[in-house]
Formats: C-alpha cells, sequence, structure tokens
C-alpha cells in the first residue's frame, strides 16, 4: 500500500475502533461472534487431541545444536512430518533442499529442509505468513529435568517437554487454528502462508539466503509476518512485542609477544597488555551504566508521552523479578526505568578476556597477548556501522594516552540491528482486538532485550509488517531444564490465533 494511503487508512481504523470500543461496552456480541463462539467450543472440545499431537512433535529429538547425524535424522524425520500435517490442511507444501553445512571439524552434515507452505491466494483476503521452528535446544534428564524431555507430561495443567513452547507449540497452536475453520467448513478469512525452519537454535543456517531468493515469489504476495517464539512478560497477562534489540560485539587485542612473560625477570621494564586491556575495558561504562564512548547515545530515539504510557501499563512486580534473579539491587528502582534499560537503551556488557590467566592459583605470570571480548544491545536509531567508528575511535584515543609500545587491534565480528515494529500497524491493531476478545484485557506492549534477528531479516528483505505475537508464559523455560507450555497458553493461543484471522481480515 502507498504509505500515505496507509496513514490514512490507519487514521481511519483508529477512529473505527474508537467507535466500536464505545458500542462494544453497551452491546455485548462483536461481529462475527456466531462463529467465533463456534471455533472457541470446537477448541474447548478437541483440546486433548491438540495435546495429543503436541506430544507427538515433542517426542521427535530434533536438536539442531548437537553436531551428530542421528539428530539430523531426526530433524529430517521432524519437517516430514510437519509438511504432512500441512498438506492435511489442504496446503501446498515446497520442501526446500539446502544441501549440507561443513563443520569446522572437517565433518559435512545435512541442513534439514525449510519448508514454505500456501494455503489459499484469494486475492481480496489478506495474506499472513507463519514463521515458526521445529528445532529445540539439546535436553537430557540428568541436566535436571523432572520428567523426560521428549515425553510431554502434564503436571498441573502445565505441559513440559523440550520445544513444548520453543517453538513447536505455537506452530502447532497456528495449524490447529487454521484446521479448526476447515473442521466447521467455513471459509478461512485469509490466505496463510508458512515458513518452518529446523535450524533455528543453530543460527538459522541458510535461511536469509531462502528469504532472499523467495522474495519475489513466495513472498511477493505476503502482507504480513507473524513469529511466535518468545514468551509474555507475565505468568497471566498477553503480551504483543514490537521491538528486539540488537549486537555489536567486540574484540579488542593488545599484543607485546606471542608468548608470555615471567613477572620476576620482565616484570617492571615491560607495557603490560593486560594492563592496557584492563584500562581499556575500565573506560567503556560507568558504575551507573552510563556508556562512556563519545555521541553513542546520539541517535537513541527519543522517549515519547506515548511510549511511556505502554510502560506504566505493563504487568511486573519488579520484588518478585528481583527475587527470581538473586539480584540484591537493580541499577535502577522503578519498573518503568527497568524496563526501558533493559529495551529501549544500549546496554554495554564486558564478557571475558582470553589470553588471561584465569585458573586456581597463584601463578606469577605476565601475559603477552590478551583479547578482551565486550558488545553493546543496539537500539532504535542506531547504526552498526555508526557504532563501530565510534567504539574504535573511543579505544584508539584511549589508549594513545597510556603511550604503549604494545600493539592494539580491534575488531567487530557480529554487527545485529535493532527490530523495531509500528504499533499501529494493523496487524498489531488486529491481534489487539483478537487478545481483547480471547483474554478480555489489553495486551503489555512489550520489548525484547536480546537479539533476534530473524524479525530484522524479514522486515529488511521483504519490507512487510512483522509482529511478534507469543502465546507462552513468562515462566516457560525455554532453553532450560523443564520447559513447558501451560495447556491454558496453548489451548487459548488457538483460539487468538483463529480470532486474529477474523480481525485481520475485516482491518486489512
Ligand atoms: C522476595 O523475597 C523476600 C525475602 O526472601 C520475601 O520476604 C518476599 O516475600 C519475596 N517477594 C516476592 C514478591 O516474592
Ligand atoms: C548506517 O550508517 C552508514 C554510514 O553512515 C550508512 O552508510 C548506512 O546506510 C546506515 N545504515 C542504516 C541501516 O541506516
Ligand atoms: C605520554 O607522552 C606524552 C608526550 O611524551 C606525555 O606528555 C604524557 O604525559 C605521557 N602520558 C603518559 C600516560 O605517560
Ligand atoms: C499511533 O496512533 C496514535 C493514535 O492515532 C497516535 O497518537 C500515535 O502517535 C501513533 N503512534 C505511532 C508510533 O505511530
Ligand atoms: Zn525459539
Amino acid at each position: 500500500m502507498d504509505p500515505k494511503l496507509g496513514r490514512m487508512a490507519s487514521s481511519l481504523l483508529a477512529l473505527l475502533l474508537l467507535l466500536e470500543g464505545g458500542m462494544f461496552s453497551s452491546s455485548p456480541p462483536p461481529p462475527h461472534s456466531g462463529l467465533l463462539e463456534r471455533l472457541f467450543q470446537h477448541i474447548d472440545l478437541h483440546q486433548d487431541e491438540f495435546v495429543q499431537t503436541l506430544k507427538e512433535w515433542v517426542a521427535i529429538e530434533s536438536d539442531s545444536i548437537q553436531p551428530v547425524p542421528h539428530f539430523r535424522q531426526e530433524l529430517f524425520r521432524m519437517m516430514t512430518m510437519a509438511a504432512d500435517k500441512l498438506r492435511g490442511l489442504g496446503a501446498r507444501v515446497d520442501s526446500v533442499d539446502l544441501g549440507s553445512q561443513q563443520l569446522p571439524d572437517g565433518q559435512s552434515l545435512p541442513i534439514p529442509p525449510i519448508l514454505l507452505a500456501e494455503l489459499g491466494n484469494d486475492p481480496r483476503k489478506p495474506t499472513v505468513c507463519f514463521y515458526g521452528h521445529l528445532d529445540v535446544q539439546p535436553a537430557q534428564q540428568e541436566d535436571g529435568w523432572r520428567t523426560d524431555p521428549y515425553t510431554l507430561t502434564e503436571v498441573d495443567g502445565k505441559l513440559y517437554g523440550r520445544g513444548a513452547t520453543d517453538n513447536k507449540g505455537p506452530v502447532l497452536a497456528w495449524i490447529h487454528a487454521v484446521r479448526a475453520f476447515g473442521d466447521l467448513e467455513q471459509d478461512l478469512p485469509v490466505n496463510i502462508k508458512f515458513i518452518l525452519e529446523g535450524m533455528e537454535e543453530a543460527g538459522s543456517v541458510a535461511l536469509e539466503e531462502l528469504v532472499e531468493r523467495e522474495k519475489d515469489r513466495f513472498f511477493s504476495s505476503v502482507d504480513y509476518i507473524v513469529i511466535s517464539d518468545n514468551l509474555w512478560i507475565s505468568q497471566k497477562k498477553p503480551a504483543l512485542t514490537y521491538g528486539t534489540r540488537g549486537n555489536s560485539y567486540f574484540m579488542v587485542e593488545v599484543k607485546c609477544r606471542d608468548q608470555d612473560f615471567h613477572s620476576g625477570t620482565f616484570g617492571g621494564i615491560l607495557n603490560e597488555p593486560m594492563a592496557d586491556l584492563v584500562a581499556l575495558l575500565g573506560s567503556l561504562v560507568d558504575s551507573s551504566g552510563h556508556i562512556l564512548v563519545p555521541g553513542i547515545y546520539d541517535q537513541v530515539s527519543p522517549l515519547t508521552e506515548e511510549e511511556k504510557r505502554l510502560y506504566e501499563a505493563i504487568d511486573l512486580d519488579l520484588e518478585e523479578y528481583r527475587n527470581n534473579s538473586q539480584v540484591e539491587k537493580f541499577l535502577f528502582d522503578t519498573k518503568e526505568e527497568i524496563l526501558m534499560h533493559l529495551w529501549r537503551y544500549p546496554s554495554l556488557s564486558i564478557h571475558g578476556i582470553e589470553g588471561a590467566f584465569d585458573e586456581a592459583g597463584a601463578k606469577t605470570v605476565i601475559p603477552g597477548r590478551v583479547t578482551g571480548k565486550f558488545s553493546i544491545r543496539l537500539v532504535p536509531h542506531m547504526n552498526v556501522s555508526v557504532v563501530e567508528k565510534q567504539v574504535t575511535q573511543h579505544l584508539e584515543a584511549i589508549f594513545s594516552k597510556r603511550n604503549s609500545s604494545n600493539q592494539m587491534a580491534v575488531s567487530m565480528p557480529i554487527g545485529l540491528h535493532p527490530w523495531i515494529a509500528n504499533i499501529n500497524d494493523t496487524q498489531y491493531l488486529a491481534a489487539k482486538r483478537a487478545i481483547r476478545t480471547v483474554f478480555g484485557i489489553e495486551p503489555d506492549m512489550i520489548q525484547d532485550g536480546s537479539t533476534i534477528p530473524i524479525a530484522k531479516i524479514f522486515q529488511d528483505i521483504i519490507q512487510k509488517s512483522v509482529m511478534m505475537l507469543p502465546l507462552g508464559a513468562v515462566d516457560d523455560g525455554e532453553h532450560s531444564q523443564n520447559e513447558k507450555i501451560n495447556r491454558w497458553n496453548y489451548i487459548e493461543g488457538i483460539k487468538l490465533f483463529a480470532a486474529f484471522f477474523l480481525e485481520i481480515a475485516k482491518l486489512h
């Protein structure tokens, strides 16, 4: 859509929403209520089957991290099973072969295919593309699981199993939501596409390339992209995610020579690399968390009143959060300041020193060459290449002031941009309405302090609206022992997706 038209449309929409909001409170049945009610009843009625399919998917050890042929076979089996499921919906499925992956140890392993699937191509309907992944992090019961990680086990309404929340549960929720329309012999209100991969936990090998290649084919008709691969910030209150921080990772090497020295024979006559490096690392951030690199805050987008209100509305018990984190005191005292410093301000963290003496005991070594590692989480509208220049210049200035005879080299091996969505985009409005219908509440509008490159990749390449619509609760434990999804989140999540299809069709 022409951007100006888009803006006109969204202000019209806002007006309509206001009007409808007013009417909604006085006359209960929203449009579609007949169909929605039937869908919800159908979903409630079939919930045990939905849990059963999740159990079948969790049973597959689709671990993409451990480079072992057995797990790759499991991944292929997982993708085949998912392809069959999608064909069962009536979708046309393309299983894209991605060749193999050369590992650093010389081993070559096949990459599981990416599934591109489509269901419906009615030009009058919007096309929504769902991204998800079917690989999981490694898990073994000995790691501290109370149940077998690959046997979905329900305890007190919690469905424990590796991949239950990350990301098999949400992928199945989307599939079941699509299915519900067919089961009730109802026309789907949207065209649906799927892109499902099996290498997300291992860095989405080959994904970006495929998206680039399919930009003008598979993705050309896509209007909206939905990702459901993160969590709420609450146990009970749904959330919509509109941003993730980027990351620029730095290495700063200080070298005298390759070999180490003995402090008894060289101590006192050298510029020691470690002393230089500690000074460099010590110059980066002050004790209040403020980054000291000149100019680094220049591009950070200013805080608006609208944004401030989003933070005030978020459901977060600070004391509980602090207790769970086992941290005595954070740098900030209010919920708003804490969340803003996690989401919408940059942060600098020092991670380690390679080449340093780090074992037990008192060794009198002078390391000859050390490399400091730190990274900056980036926020809109910081620019990776500008940050690289600012950090490099800062380190050079500090280093030159020391008159050291050592050599310093700075590099930035990782540079990932932040992602931010327009929360007034049609699909955000549709999702809010669907959340209101299913949960009777306004969602927390949240960002994620970590870096999830996929949203930015879709936004940059396909240039369509991307939304993260999570289903899982904050305590789901993705990547950790005893990962789970609550039955309630899973089943209400299916309803949420079904309601979302109806809302986006109305608003598009
Ligand atoms: C946090 O921990 C303290 C001390 O253990 C306890 O008194 C308090 O109730 C806890 N607060 C929450 C919200 O869990
Ligand atoms: C970042 O800044 C560089 C150099 O100023 C510029 O060439 C580039 O287009 C910018 N990138 C983005 C994504 O704004
Ligand atoms: C570095 O050298 C300059 C010029 O010789 C001198 O003025 C300065 O004090 C020296 N700085 C340090 C930290 O030794
Ligand atoms: C979203 O829309 C509201 C109401 O029209 C407006 O006040 C606000 O500035 C918009 N926000 C963004 C981020 O576009
Ligand atoms: Zn995930």
